[in-house]
């Protein structure tokens, strides 16, 4: 079955069709510019067009960078505030035709690492920190996941750690790799305080960078850089809507029940 994954970035909305049994992108990745402003209303137009692009008719699992809960936006550190209390699911599904599931961005792309990339069968606390515009994080355990844990946004020397610490930063402030490395130790060690986990998962934009600050870290716990990179957000988005009950349109499903039926007599 195929669901279509949409990922919702700061400049880029990305999406392809994902096959949910293997975790793979069906057709190469289209990508836009994110509207500017990003209004709820502009980015639907943009879903719009990639759903338009790839004749998609079918459900679709939906990464946004929020707190989402039954498909309302929460939050807006790096988006268009004018997102706070939008119902994001019914604008989708209003804007498209498509039924539509919506999960924060981070959890998206940390479900595909777990379910596909670098944490596929890991048990205990696995923590999935991508580095990007912002911090996003997962939590997962057991392969379970908590949502919307936002700890991105926990306080390092009296800021939010997102502001000091993302890959955005780095960039931004051209930090060394060493003075940001220190930074991220910093951010990954507290984390560690807090949560024990058995495994970090660094993924983002700056996960393509791992050479250079993963064997710096002092922080006292395994950390591996993400295995899907730009495609985590994608298939993550996808593997989610599916976990949350997105399934394949009315016909097929009264097909695979043809077949079991068939196949029990
Ligand atoms: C947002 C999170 C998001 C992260 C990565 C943060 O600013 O609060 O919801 O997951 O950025 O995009």
């Amino acid at each position: 079955m195929d669901i279509l994954g949409v990922d919702v970035g700061g400049t880029g909305i990305k999406a392809a069709p994902v096959d949910i049994a293997t975790g793979q992108l069906r057709t190469e990745r289209i990508r836009l510019l994110t509207p500017r402003p990003a209004t709820p209303d502009a980015v639907a137009g943009t879903i719009a067009e990639l759903v338009t692009h790839f004749q998609h008719t079918g459900p679709i699992g939906c990464g946004f960078p929020a707190v989402i809960r039954w498909g309302q936006v929460f939050t807006a550190a790096n988006i268009d505030k004018s997102w706070i209390g939008t119902d994001a699911q019914h604008l989708f599904e209003r804007t498209t035709g498509c039924p539509f599931q919506i999960l924060n961005d981070a959890d998206a792309a940390g479900l595909a690492e777990m379910r596909v990339g670098a944490g596929k069968g890991r048990m205990g606390t696995v923590l999935v920190v991508t580095l990007g515009t912002g911090i996003g994080t997962a939590l997962f355990v057991d392969g379970n996941l908590v949502p919307n844990t936002e700890l991105g946004h926990i306080e390092i020397k009296g800021r939010d750690a997102e502001t000091w610490a993302a890959e955005s930063v780095r960039e931004q402030k051209r930090l060394t790799w060493k003075k940001w490395t220190r930074r991220l130790d910093r951010y990954l060690r507290a984390m560690h305080a807090y949560l024990w986990p058995e495994l970090i998962i660094i993924g983002g934009g700056a996960s393509k960078r791992h050479d250079r600050f993963i064997p710096n870290l002092t922080v006292d716990t395994e950390v591996v850089p993400a295995q899907l990179r730009n495609e985590a957000g994608i298939i993550g988005a996808a593997l989610g809507g599916a976990e949350r009950g997105l399934s394949s349109s009315g016909a097929t499903a009264a097909l695979q029940l043809a077949d079991a039926a068939g196949s029990q007599g």
